[in-house]
């Protein structure tokens, strides 16, 4: 199967919210392809962010692609106002529900793409049933919670081990990867089989978001061709 070119999805949540409506102009004219929004219920994760009025916002302000992440316990309840908030892609936890088919069938007949997280700790074939039904994977690469955690270098071997399952199964889902990418690891989680980098502090964190998605987009080219 050919490798999709590699997409960038800064992560709002490490915005300046006093201007978020110009943060998120700046990511997206500096060439990401995505916006990534975290909700967290501070109940599945320690933290809280926000809900579906940012994620309205955001569609307010840009025609992007909204790609959303639930970290919230019992995301069933909450699909339906996160897609009338205008999400185009949302994706949850296999840890968050007891009845994650059913979930990620809501998610479709809400007309949103599906996705499935899944932490650190949770072993990745335990995604083997659902793999046919979804559009993307969400490996996490930080314990969910937090922006400006460090990447847990563990994961590239998740990434790897996911990416087999990809091939050997045919399923086309991507592969997003979430939690302390930066432009030193870019190259190695592209090259471990990763589609999608979300990336928040490393983006917004910096003197010019623009120079960041450039440099990162072509460290993550380089790892797909690589200069000989
Ligand atoms: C972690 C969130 C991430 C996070 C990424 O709980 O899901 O999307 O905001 O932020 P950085 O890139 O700062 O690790
Ligand atoms: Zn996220």
């Amino acid at each position: 199967m050919k490798r999709p070119e590699p997409l960038i999805a800064p992560s709002i949540l490490s915005a300046d919210f006093t201007r978020l409506g110009e943060h998120i102009d700046e990511a997206m004219d500096g060439g990401a392809d995505w916006l990534h929004c975290d909700v967290m219920d501070g109940h599945f994760v320690p933290n809280i962010s926000y809900g579906p009025m940012i994620v309205e916002a955001a569609r307010t302000r840009q025609d992007a692609f909204l790609d959303v992440h639930l970290m919230i316990s019992d995301p069933e309840k909450y699909i339906d106002a996160f897609a009338k908030a205008g999400s185009d892609q949302i994706s949850i936890h296999c840890e968050a529900t007891p009845h994650l088919h059913r979930a990620l069938q809501m998610i479709h007949q809400s007309g949103c793409k599906a996705g499935v997280a899944i932490n650190p700790g949770t072993p990745v074939f335990e995604l083997d049933p659902i793999l046919h039904m979804v559009d993307i994977v969400v490996v996490m690469s930080v314990n969910p919670g937090f922006g400006g955690q460090k990447f847990i270098k563990e994961s590239l071997h998740r990434i790897e081990q996911l990416s087999r399952m990809r091939n050997s199964s045919g399923h086309p889902f991507l592969i997003e990867v979430d939690g302390g990418v930066n432009l030193d690891n870019t190259q190695r989680i592209i090259a471990a089989g990763a589609d999608v980098l979300v990336a928040g502090s490393a983006v917004f964190k910096t003197d010019s978001i623009a120079d960041t998605i450039g440099k990162m987009r072509k460290n993550a080219e380089r790892a797909l061709r690589p200069v000989v």
